[in-house]
């Protein structure tokens, strides 16, 4: 298994990604979350980094945004529409959502002409308008278009050297800057929504594939490089640090925690999230960035229709969200099923959901009632649910909503919307 930001080869493993990446099981806190969304409680997103403050921010009415990126280099598929989905629904539960136009990845990695990504980057902007998102409550922006993250990637690519890009990357001395330098624009997308011209630092949430994590290792890592003060839970309390020394540790002795003062570090003791709360109100008075390390969920990948990866070689592979209706209905009918060589085996032996297309394309996309999809579930390993039958379903139901979704891309307005052109 291989899984980086740029490739996924071979057969995903999520328990050993949760292990190697050290990203937290999803399941550990889904009792927490008000009203988790279908992808949720079907395990799709299996994975997450520090949701509990999005979770605490949704709760408690506090002010927090979801932001999520595209790179518009091929045509919009249902791997898009996921992530598409989950940036809706965060919005719908209170978020501001930022959607990134990765205009200038799509250029440095894809070679792509200027004006073809522009052409792109509508299409999804129109795609993720026609599945929800609201105009009020987001920005939606190409990144070559944005000042604030042209200027924060600058500045956070100061804090990133050649050996740490080589290791969390696999970069080498053929990659060409551009490329590099795309770690540090992905970064500033993921943090510019705590600048203060939006608003000062929140809880921020990025819904991706388990591939991007490493960028959200880096962008973690580097929020609290560039901010003035970083933390440490420790018994009891919050331990600080602060890169520009002793001078300014000493500032948080008049926050009246309370404290033991060190030579690199002072712990304060009370509420962890109140300590925090007060010492970053003190970096923003200091001119500082004061980020919050961001928030992630993980999702499933999704498997292509024959087999193995979807890959933009093989239209065959998936279904975009252009396929004509009709189009998209007949790869369905083609699409890899758990089912066995022959009827009679089947409903001697049972079908296996776990390894069919299909039945992936229900439980991410077409049934969103849950107790339908543990009827299919069940009806399908107990041998009573035959794949033709099945196909045929999920095949109309690819039908209708391609239709329906094209028929409002065709008619959306997106004139109410914010869009950073
Ligand atoms: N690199 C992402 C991709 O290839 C797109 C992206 C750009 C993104 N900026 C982002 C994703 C910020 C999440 C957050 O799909
Ligand atoms: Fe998949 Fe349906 Fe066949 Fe079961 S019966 S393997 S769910 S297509």
């Amino acid at each position: 298994m291989r899984v980086t930001p740029w490739e996924v080869e071979g057969i995903v493993d999520y328990d050993r990604l949760i292990k190697e990446f050290g990203i937290q099981p999803f399941f550990e806190i889904i009792d927490k979350v008000p009203n988790p969304n279908w992808l949720m409680r079907r395990g799709v997103i299996f994975g997450h980094r520090d949701y509990d403050r999005i979770i605490d921010a949704m709760v408690n009415k506090k002010p927090w945004a979801v932001m999520s990126g595209f790179m518009p280099s091929g045509m919009p598929h249902f791997g898009h529409k996921m992530t598409m989905d989950e940036i809706i629904w965060h919005q719908s539960m209170g978020g501001k959502a930022f959607v990134a136009i990765a205009d200038m990845e799509a250029h440095a990695v894809r070679g792509l002409s200027w004006q073809k990504i522009e052409e792109i980057g509508f299409i999804y902007i129109k795609c993720i308008a026609a599945l929800g998102l609201k105009p009020d409550n987001a920005i939606i922006y190409f990144q070559s278009a944005s000042r604030h993250v042209k200027d924060l990637a600058f500045e956070l690519s100061a804090e990133v050297n050649w050996s740490e890009l080589k290791a969390i990357y696999g970069f080498n001395p053929e990659t060409t800057l551009a490329r590099m330098f795309i770690t540090s624009i992905q970064a500033a997308d993921i943090l510019h929504p705590q600048l203060k011209d939006f608003g000062g630092p929140k809880p921020v949430v990025v819904p991706v594939g388990a591939d991007q994590d490493p960028h959200l290792r880096l962008t973690r890592d580097l929020a609290s490089r560039i901010s003035i003060f970083s933390f440490e839970r420790i018994e009891g309390g919050v331990r600080v640090r602060s890169r520009r020394g002793a001078e300014y540790l000493k500032k948080l002795r008049r926050l009246g925690f309370k404290c033991r003062v060190y030579e690199k570090h002072i712990d304060l003791f009370g509420n962890p999230t109140e300590i925090e709360e007060e010492v970053r109100k003190v970096e923003l008075e200091l001119g500082g960035f004061a980020f919050i390390p961001p928030s992630s969920t993980y999702h499933r990948f999704t498997t292509g229709l024959t087999g193995g990866k979807m890959s933009s070689s093989k239209p065959e592979s998936y279904i975009s969200l252009f396929d004509e209706p009709k189009v998209g209905a007949k790869k369905v009918m083609k699409a890899l099923t758990g089912g066995r060589v022959s009827a009679e085996e089947q409903r001697r032996l049972g079908g296996e959901p776990e390894k069919c297309t299909v039945f992936e394309l229900f439980t991410y996309h077409l049934i969103m009632d849950d107790k339908e999809l543990e009827e299919i579930k069940r009806d399908c390993k107990e041998g009573r649910l035959l794949c033709g039958h099945c196909k045929r379903r999920a095949s109309e139901l690819v039908k209708n909503f391609l239709k329906d979704l094209q028929e409002k891309v065709e008619s959306i307005d997106l004139s109410e919307y914010t869009i950073i052109s």
